[in-house]
């Protein structure tokens, strides 16, 4: 895996997901984050305000950690959520948990390119992205396409890893993003597609350079809030009514 060439240019990364990664996603989360990303998942689920028929969609939904994340918080049947990912093995697994889930009747699943949806204008309540933005071939694209498929007033949650401000934890982090994270990955799954996760999370701008980057894409009343000591962001940002 050229990891190098992945990071100039994303548009295929979700090939590592679709054909290294998506069977064992689920376990390497869980060991390589100590079950912390879970956390963060029911984090956001929180942050989102109780409605009933909310419309939401969430992107790169992977194996719908997020999407179940929701429900597991907020109970309401009445919500209606889109899933969207490029990849077809992460998807499936997501429709095995689905299987035989009170939230199957919710769902629907599209294999879309976040960057270039098919659906309407103006139609969600709420957008949410974990670990996604960074990972989209055209990042300038997928803020656009969140802001056209948005409601005026709507909401979308960014949650990404992060690197912390203070010097001693940023170390920790790094020693153990950059050296334990592959080697723990690799004994379930394949060493390289970490690699490239821990590399694609330096080079990516957290905390207040990607808040600056929604407020640029043209989302307003922009926030954050860190998770786990700054090795989480969890982001907020709102469409203009
Ligand atoms: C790190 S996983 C995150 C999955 C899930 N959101 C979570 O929090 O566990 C990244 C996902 O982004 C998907 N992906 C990458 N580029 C994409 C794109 N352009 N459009 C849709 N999905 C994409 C990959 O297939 C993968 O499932």
């Amino acid at each position: 895996m050229d990891i190098q060439k992945l990071l100039n240019d994303k548009s295929d990364t979700w090939l590592i997901f679709d054909q290294k990664v998506s069977k064992k996603y689920d376990l390497v989360s869980d060991v390589i984050s100590l079950r912390l990303y879970r956390r963060w998942c029911a984090a956001l689920a929180e942050a989102i305000p109780r409605a009933p028929n909310q419309k939401l969609l969430d992107l790169a939904c992977g194996t719908g950690l997020i999407p179940l994340a929701i429900h597991a918080s907020h109970q309401d049947s009445s919500y209606e959520y889109t899933a969207v990912d490029l990849s077809e093995e992460m998807l499936s697994v997501f429709e095995d948990k689905l299987s035989g889930h009170e939230l199957k009747a919710q769902v629907e699943l599209l294999k879309e390119d976040a960057t270039k949806m098919s659906v309407d204008s103006d139609r969600f309540d709420t957008v949410t992205m974990a670990c996604g933005i960074r990972n989209v071939g055209d990042t300038s694209r997928g803020l656009a396409e969140i802001l056209r498929v948005l409601k005026p007033g709507g909401a979308v949650y960014f949650l990404e890893p992060a690197i912390p401000k203070s010097s001693v934890l940023r170390s920790i982090f790094l020693g153990y993003f950059r050296h334990v994270v592959p080697a723990v990955a690799g004994l379930f799954s394949t060493a390289d597609a970490y690699r490239y996760f821990n590399q694609s999370v330096e080079s990516f701008p957290h905390s207040e350079g990607f808040i600056e980057m929604i407020e640029q894409a043209g989302f307003v009343r922009c926030e954050m809030k860190r998770l786990t000591l700054g090795a989480g962001a969890l982001y907020v940002g709102y469409k203009p009514s």
